[in-house]
């Protein structure tokens, strides 16, 4: 049986649940944003993936908040990187995936809490429309579309180290501690 709380040799079945499955719903939210940049305006394809993105995001969000959370609750318990260089890079590795999966949908959801549009979740009103935008709260979205990259690009870099590196070259098992 699966522990649901981490260990020091593995991780336990809520982590995962969120890994993979966060891994699933970031692929989803990378095609959109790739339809978005590919395809041109009247595209039904693009129609399709584009149309959850917002929805998709809000919910990425939500959910690496409460991975966050599990994190810090078990982190103590948690499988150790180890103290060398390779392993404090790869901690600030996993540090720089959070910080980007905070900061992406954040500066979108700063702004739509500045816009006279305003912002609904799946029905519920999360930001009222304003009557004059506020242009502090709108200036960092300017760089979303480009730390949405990045991270596609270090996410990409992870999958390398994960598969390549640990699995295929080391065989030391860390892809078998997250895959259970
Ligand atoms: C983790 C979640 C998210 C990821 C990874 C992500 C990723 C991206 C990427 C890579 C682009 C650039 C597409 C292009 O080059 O054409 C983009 C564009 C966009 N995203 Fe997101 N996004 C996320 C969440 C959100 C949220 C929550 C909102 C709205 C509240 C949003 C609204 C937009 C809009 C309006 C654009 C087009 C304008 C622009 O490039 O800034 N996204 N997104
Ligand atoms: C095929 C895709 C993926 C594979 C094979 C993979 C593999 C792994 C493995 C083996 C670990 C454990 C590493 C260790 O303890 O040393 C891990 C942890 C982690 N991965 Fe992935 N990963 C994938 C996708 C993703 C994606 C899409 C994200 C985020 C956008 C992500 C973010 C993380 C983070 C933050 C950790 C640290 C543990 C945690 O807090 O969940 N991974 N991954």
């Amino acid at each position: 049986m699966s522990r649901v709380q981490d260990q020091p040799d593995r991780y336990g079945v809520v982590t995962r649940v969120l890994h993979w499955g966060m891994a699933i719903l970031f692929a989803a939210q990378f095609l959109s944003a790739a339809a978005h940049w590919a395809l041109p305006r009247e595209n039904a394809i693009r129609e399709a993936l584009w149309g959850y993105h917002v929805t998709l995001g809000i919910t990425l969000f939500l959910l690496v908040l409460l991975r966050g959370v599990w994190g810090l609750i078990n982190l103590r318990r948690r499988p150790s990187h180890g103290g060398d260089l390779l392993g404090r890079a790869a901690a600030a590795g996993h540090a720089a995936l959070y910080a980007l999966m905070v900061l992406v949908p954040g500066v979108r959801l700063l702004a739509a809490a500045g816009s006279e549009r305003g912002l609904t979740y799946l029905g519920m009103t999360v930001f009222a429309p304003r009557e004059t935008g506020i242009a502090w709260m709108r200036a960092p979205a300017e760089w979303h579309g480009e730390l949405g990259w990045i991270l596609a690009l270090l996410v990409l870099g992870h999958i390398a180290m994960a598969v390549g590196w640990h699995h295929l070259v080391k065989r030391d098992g860390a892809l078998s501690r997250m895959a259970g």
